[in-house]
């Protein structure tokens, strides 16, 4: 057999991200938390999740909902407290699932003590945890980095006429990662966690912690001016100077030897849209799994599905993390084409996937097929729409789960929500349970399907001699497809017939009836489709 590296409980496990602030209030207040999540965690376990990454816990004065880090060993008491975060694993192991905390290294919140102390006195030696420049030769920022929020990445401590780099927001100054001072601090908080029984640690950013020694100007490819997107706005520079230095991945060599001491694991948000790009920052000896993006920004055509699929499996193998959605775009049934069109696809994708190795993540809601919410102006939190003018956001997929028919559909026993509910009593768990036909059943038929999987060969070997907008690659003795195009496609064509249809995405037509047999085989993919064969059996 394969190494297929450590830890090995990471093999063929499916994450799940729960938003913490939006997936359960255990404690009446409107906003979710440790309790709250404890509450739900056998759902989760019943939908068939092995690793649950919560988003960050930790003390914030939360300018971007926690990823703006005070204080990276303790928890922020709107959450809970240690005991919660303990019960919550205690409950998790129990159910046989992992659980991942999300740690912030590129940045602190400026309410951190370190970078007080940096601002308060340019002789501390916290200043050189944070990256300070000169102004620029002509004033103004040293150079031409934006933020990806909107503006300069720099801002001026007018006592010390230096600026401080933040590609987020200015309350989110970046850390000197070239310092070893700051690499022993996170070495530290990484232990601690793994110590209080995380199994993993989710990395924020995982990209960018080391910037250009000389803060070069990155390139620029087009004009900005105009786009209110500010993250649109950032991709009009190449971004070789402040993004994907090849240096970052030493950190992670140094990380991994910590985890691997805890059979934990690390994975990295790694958005790097470029997969031998990606190949360099995921290494075998540093992170487990680098997240992939690429599918949540890509145009829905047979080409570049195929693209998307098997770039990464090509550079990375089995250390891809795949996801369709998170807690930072908008989601896939929206970006599908919407309604019935855009579930089946999102569907298909997700059967496509799991049949992959690496590690496939859910982000909660994904498994309910759910639209974006429509969150009117004044009620948005996300600073991208605050501070942009006519960007909607990131709140659109932040909105609290739909669990049942309680108050704000079961989130929370509050007055109000920090974010509005915005679902209907037919999109909740409760009710998508009820219905054997449901989104969150097909998902859940998927996952039972990939627990199948694990002693599967390694590589997938993509066709080529499909129909035109077909996508397809075979796993050992199992083929995958997806119809990917516009028009219904005839079995007949796609090398299936004969074969034993495993499971397809129209409502799992195929899957065994109680007495173990299947039914008629289908004839036709429709768009957006998918289906998996065994071409073993005849
Ligand atoms: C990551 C997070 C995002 C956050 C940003 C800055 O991309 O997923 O929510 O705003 O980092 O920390």
């Amino acid at each position: 057999m394969t190494d297929r590296g450590s830890p090995a409980w990471l093999h063929n496990a499916v994450g799940y991200e729960v938003y913490l602030r939006s997936f359960a209030d255990g404690n009446g207040d409107g906003l979710g938390d440790l309790i709250g999540l404890h509450g739900r965690l056998d759902y989760l376990a019943w939908l068939g999740v092995d690793l649950v990454w919560i988003t960050p816990f930790f003390p914030s004065p939360m300018a971007d909902q926690g990823y703006d880090v005070s204080d990276y060993l303790s928890i922020e008491p709107c959450f809970g407290d240690l005991g919660d975060f303990k019960r919550v694993l205690e409950r998790a192991h129990s159910l046989g699932m992992r659980v991942a905390a999300d740690i912030v290294p590129n940045h602190t919140s400026s309410e951190h003590p370190w970078f007080k102390a940096a601002l308060d006195d340019p002789d501390s030696p916290y200043r050189d945890y944070y990256l300070w420049r000169d102004p620029g030769p002509g004033g103004g920022p040293p150079n031409n980095w934006i933020s990806h929020f909107g503006g300069p990445a720099w801002t001026l401590d007018p006592r010390s006429g230096q600026y401080w780099c933040h590609l987020f927001l200015a309350e989110q100054p970046d850390l000197n990662w070239r310092n070893p001072a700051v690499r022993a601090e996170f070495e530290q908080i990484l232990e601690f966690w793994f110590r209080q029984g995380a199994d993993a640690i989710r990395i924020d950013v995982a990209h960018a912690l080391v910037k250009d020694e000389q803060f070069r100007d990155n390139p620029q490819l087009g004009d900005p001016s105009g786009i209110a997107n500010p993250r649109t706005r950032f991709r009009c520079f190449d971004h070789v100077y402040d993004l994907g230095r090849p240096e970052t991945s030493d950190i992670y060599r140094g990380w991994r030897k910590i985890a691997d001491r805890h059979d934990a694991a690390l994975i990295g948000e790694t958005y790097l849209l470029d997969a031998d790009e990606l190949a360099g920052l995921v290494t075998p000896d540093g992170l487990n799994v680098g997240l992939w993006f690429a599918p949540m920004s890509m145009q829905w055509d047979a080409e570049t599905v195929r693209a998307v699929l098997e770039e990464p499996h090509r550079a990375l193998g089995s250390q891809v993390g795949w996801v369709q959605s998170s807690h930072d775009e908008s989601r896939p049934v929206s970006r599908f084409g919407g309604g019935a069109l855009g579930r089946q696809r999102s569907l298909g994708l997700c059967l496509m996937l799991l049949g992959l190795p690496g590690t496939p993540f859910l982000y909660q809601g994904e498994e309910l097929g759910l639209p974006d919410a429509q969150i009117p102006a004044g009620l948005r939190h996300d600073p991208i729409a605050r501070l942009n003018e006519g960007a909607t956001g990131r709140d659109v997929c932040r909105t609290p789960m739909p669990w049942d028919d309680g108050p704000h559909l079961g989130f929370s026993g509050a007055a109000a929500t920090w974010l509005p509910q915005a679902y209907d009593i037919a999109d909740t768990v409760a009710a998508q349970q009820a219905d054997p036909d449901s989104h969150l059943h097909a998902v859940r038929a998927l996952i039972e399907l990939r627990s199948g999987f694990a002693d599967l060969s390694d590589e997938a070997v993509f066709l080529d001699d499909l129909p035109a907008g077909i996508v397809g690659y075979r796993r050992g003795d199992l083929l995958f497809v997806l119809n990917a195009g516009d028009t219904v496609a005839g079995l007949e064509t796609l090398g299936v017939s004969g074969h034993q249809v495993l499971h397809r995405t129209d409502g799992g037509l195929s899957a065994p009836d109680e007495a173990g047999s299947l039914g008629e085989p289908p004839t036709a993919l429709t768009p957006g489709e998918a289906l998996v064969a065994d071409t073993g059996a005849h």
